[in-house]
């Protein structure tokens, strides 16, 4: 791919180098890191798509750039010319030969080094912290998720509907709302959720999907919760909760098997260990009943989990380890669900809620249901949860003109990233995390 270009030569994007074994090509980055050792320069440089190293031979270049290089800040942005060569020890599978080089800006000492720095430190330099090899690693994936996620909708005939960030009232719950003025005396709330708009566009439309951020005033402070994330939502007329099990599972492998194919690079970054991702490039996954998840519970170390309750994260990884891909758990105890589930008809006790568990530790990456289409139950459920029935009267309307059976879900993105990457925390996995106590830069 080329772009811009430098003294009649195209520039080149380092991902691409490998095409170019032979040629004289331009390289536009900054610089990375430095070691010399002689009559040699070895400039890792760093273009946004990968990192190479550039090999500068005292007796290539002009005297004067040799000695130029050697006061090289790091992040100093520079322009390499120079010849590629193939070479299977270097990082990328490339070098370049360097025969010109022009500095575009001397940068002042970086505050960020190659050693360990906290995470608070870094977290206060997130401008400058994406930069990292993988830092940058994991936006690429991200970027690479989210193509995936809409190339997957679209195959299969669902629009793209978006919902609003301001909102009227709670898709999920009172506690985690944020609420502001909307002008003289009403108040409204950022969207926890874009579920309730779905479901309106998917009786007009029929498949739909909602992409966008959504927002959670989290007051705990866990490594698997920001305050604004991104969530992936379908909705779809005329589903059922094994409908929806089974469009989750599609989704989920067919996100995972795209970054496999096309990120690898980005991957070994990240010292993931693919072996225990590659299973969850295949669908089907396991389906169980929230019984079923307790039994297992009650079976490996969680004895005292009380029945009827949500699981917390030690419970959710618990489950998660007891297979190779992730699970999910369906029919969960109606007390803990959302207002908008439809009862088991086989037992009213029961939601027909699905979740969707991560393998290796990262807890739930997918709420779903089967929504209830009936107005009578769904009215009673809107009493039943205290919620203010006139906030709800367009939602509740689409029960009042030709109601359908129907279903959908959410997928956490950055949840699923943190899973994808192998990375402890969610807040690198969005460029600029939103937390508790964090809303800079
Ligand atoms: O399970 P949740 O609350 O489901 C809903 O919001 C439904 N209305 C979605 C739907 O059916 N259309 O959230 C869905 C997913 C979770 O599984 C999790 O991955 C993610 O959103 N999530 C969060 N991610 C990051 N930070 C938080 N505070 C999150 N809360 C939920
Ligand atoms: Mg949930």
């Amino acid at each position: 791919m080329t772009e811009q270009s430098f003294a009649g030569l195209p520039a080149t994007s380092i991902r691409d180098l490998k095409e170019h074994d032979g040629q004289r090509v331009l390289v536009q980055g900054w610089l990375y890191n430095m070691r010399s050792k002689g009559k040699l320069h070895f400039l890792m440089v760093r273009d946004g798509t990968g990192i190479v190293q550039a090999v500068m031979f005292k007796g290539n270049v002009d005297e004067a750039v040799f000695e130029q290089a050697k006061g090289l800040t790091q992040e100093s942005s520079i322009r390499v010319l120079g010849t590629v060569k193939l070479d299977e020890r270097a990082p990328g599978g490339v070098e370049l030969g360097v025969d010109e080089m022009h500095i575009v800006h001397q940068a002042g000492e970086y505050p960020i080094s190659p050693k360990e720095h906290g995470a608070h430190f870094l977290l206060e330099r997130r401008h400058l912290w994406l930069r990292s090899k993988k830092q940058s690693a994991i936006m690429r994936i991200r970027d690479e998720a989210i193509r995936a996620i809409r190339d997957f909708f679209h195959e299969r005939g669902f629009f793209c509907v978006d919902s609003p960030m301001f909102t009227p009232a709670a898709c999920e719950g009172t506690t985690t709302l944020f609420e502001l003025d909307y002008f003289d005396e009403q108040k409204a709330y950022l969207t926890q959720s874009g579920q309730l708009y779905g479901e309106a566009s998917a009786m007009a439309l029929g498949k739909i999907y909602v992409f966008g951020p959504t927002f959670r005033a989290e007051k705990s402070k866990t490594r698997r919760h920001l305050t604004e994330f991104w969530m992936v939502e379908p909705e779809a007329a005329y589903y059922d909760l094994d409908d929806v099990m089974t469009l989750a599972e599609d989704f989920v492998s067919h996100i995972v098997r795209r970054v496999l194919e096309n990120r690898r690079a980005e991957l070994d970054d990240l010292e993931r260990d693919v072996s225990k991702l590659e299973p969850a490039a295949n669908a089907p996954f396991p389906r169980i009943t929230y019984d079923e998840a307790v039994k297992l519970l009650h079976e490996n170390g969680h004895e005292d989990f009380p029945y009827g309750e949500d699981f917390g994260a030690p419970h959710e990884t618990a489950i998660g380890a007891a297979y190779d891909r992730p699970v999910m758990v369906h029919r969960w105890p109606a007390d803990i669900k959302a207002f908008y589930m439809k009862r088991d008809p086989e037992n009213d006790k029961l939601a027909l809620g699905v979740d969707m568990i991560a393998s290796e530790g990262y807890g739930e990456i997918i709420g779903g249901a089967q929504r209830e289409d009936d107005l009578e139950a769904l009215e009673t459920r809107i009493a039943e949860h205290e919620l203010p029935a006139e906030s709800f009267e367009w939602f509740t309307d689409l029960r009042r003109y030709g109601s359908v059976p129907h279903g959908g879900f959410g997928l956490g993105l950055e949840r699923t990233l943190a899973w994808i990457c192998g990375v402890e925390h969610l807040r690198e996995c969005i460029p600029f995390p939103r937390m508790l106590h964090r809303i800079y830069p």
